[in-house]
């Protein structure tokens, strides 16, 4: 059985919950293997909106088993609350169903304190979700890092805590002039998670390796999206993982091998939260109508995202740095309100073009889009029966697309819903 990843190819947020919620009825595991809570993935099912930060976005099928991978930053605040809103929801019935690699590493409370301190000091603001995600990824880095196996013995936890308060209060109070943290404090906060964790906490590598050899499939979920990876990312606009498909194999403890197919996630048009350069961003009426009808606020902060149209150019990238298969097209029906629909093919600078992103930040945000136009369709699209049944203009924008990023449009997505979704080519049955 194929394996397949799923990746977002923008600046996040382009609707891989509901994407990794449809395919996770073919999956038999769901893999989170990078990121940590900055995530918002939102599932609707009827009436019912769910937003998950931490827990994979398979959690709603009975049958599929969610790993959160060693690639993870997990904030056991955050994964307490959310299991205990599926529970109250009626989710999530089998603890059997949730393995954490104990290779994980956890964010602690003063990560999240320098994210914010951080952030509130600089000139030139990321924008961070304020969860905490570089800090944590600092510390893993610089081992310093507390993992979930170090959190499970008390004591253990309880010394790499002191150690690392010791310099964390440093910097808080002596660099940030802020308040430090207590130990007590610090570790009673924690203790309340422990009985939690650690009826969930495994060995991911050894769990996936056994599932592949029983021919389970897999299926991976990127988070966040290719221009916020670390390296391929709009640096340093960006967060602290790789978030490219490449990253999952790492982030999950498997094989490179093991991976067959890489589903692209990318919206009809653009988005982006937080600060950095965004060439097709519109500042004007046309970004606000985007923001309404496509409900454009923040899942994780409810910041209004700002919206743009298609990137074709950053697209292209994506899809090459990711080895995408096929794209899934999601919120073509924002689209339905506008008369004419701009799809940026190429970027100018003074009398340069460029056909791919230029490498240097200061070149990306001066750079000015130049676009095709395309006549809109000016009808709602939303309870088309099928692809077949949109309108001319829709599939000539869908056409348009795939010709100028060179992979096929395999799902198209026309509302939040499961089913306004056409799956042409379904990953996990080819
Ligand atoms: P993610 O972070 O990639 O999972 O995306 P988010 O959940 O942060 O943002 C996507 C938003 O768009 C959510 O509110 C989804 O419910 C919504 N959504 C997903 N697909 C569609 C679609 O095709 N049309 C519309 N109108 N909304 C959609
Ligand atoms: P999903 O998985 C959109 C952005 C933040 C900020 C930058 C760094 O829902 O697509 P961080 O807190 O990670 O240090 O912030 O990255 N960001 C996201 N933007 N969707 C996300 O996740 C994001 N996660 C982080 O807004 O610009
Ligand atoms: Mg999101």
């Amino acid at each position: 059985m194929p394996n397949v990843v799923a990746v977002g190819l923008q600046w996040g947020d382009e609707g891989k919950g509901k994407i990794i919620d449809i395919l996770s009825e073919f999956a038999d595991v769901v893999v989170r293997y990078q990121g940590g809570a900055n995530a918002g993935h939102t599932i609707v099912v009827g009436d019912e909106k769910i937003v998950l930060h931490l827990m994979p976005s398979g959690i709603l099928h009975e049958n599929t088993c969610c790993v959160i991978g060693n690639g993870v930053v997990l904030d056991p605040a955050t994964l307490d609350a959310e299991i205990r809103g599926l529970k109250a929801g009626g989710h999530m019935l089998d603890d059997g169903r949730l393995l954490i690699s104990a290779r994980s590493h956890l964010i602690m409370p003063y990560h999240k304190k320098l994210d914010g301190l951080r952030e509130n000091e600089k000139k030139q603001k990321i924008g961070t979700t304020g969860r905490g995600i570089g800090p944590a990824y600092e510390d893993r880095a610089s081992r310093m890092g507390i993992r979930v196996i170090d959190f499970l013995d008390k004591r253990v936890f309880r010394e790499k805590v002191r150690d690392n308060l010791k310099l964390k209060n440093f910097i808080i109070q002596r660099y940030y002039k802020d308040e430090p943290f207590r130990l007590r404090d610090v570790i009673n906060e924690y203790d309340a998670y422990r009985d939690l964790l650690k009826r969930y906490v495994g060995d991911n590598v050894q769990f996936l390796h056994k599932s592949m050899e029983e021919g389970k499939s897999l299926l991976f979920e990127g988070a966040q999206g290719a221009y916020l990876d670390v390296d391929h990312g709009t640096y340093p606009f960006v967060t602290s993982s790789n978030t490219l498909a490449g990253a999952a194999a790492c982030g999950a403890g498997v094989g490179p091998g093991a991976i067959d197919y890489v589903q692209g996630v990318c919206k009809a048009y653009t988005t982006r939260v937080g600060e950095g350069p965004f060439p097709t961003e519109l500042a004007g009426a046309e970004g606000e109508l985007m923001r309404d009808k496509g409900g454009e606020y923040g899942a994780t902060t409810g910041r209004p995202r700002r919206c743009g149209w298609f990137d074709a150019v950053i697209l292209r990238r994506s899809v090459i740095m990711n080895g995408v298969k096929a794209i899934a097209l999601m919120k073509l029906d924002v689209l339905d309100a506008f008369e004419r629909i701009d799809v940026c093919v190429r970027y100018r600078i003074g009398r340069k073009v460029y056909a791919d992103p230029p490498l240097g930040m200061k070149d990306l945000s001066v750079c000015e889009p130049v676009y095709e136009s395309m006549d809109g369709w000016r009808e709602p699209i939303g309870n088309a029966a099928s692809a077949e049944d949109l309108p001319v203009n829709a599939k000539r924008y869908i056409k348009r697309l795939e010709e100028l990023i060179g992979v096929p449009v395999g799902i198209i997505s026309t509302g939040p819903r499961r089913d306004s979704t056409f799956i042409l080519q379904n990953p996990f049955q080819r």
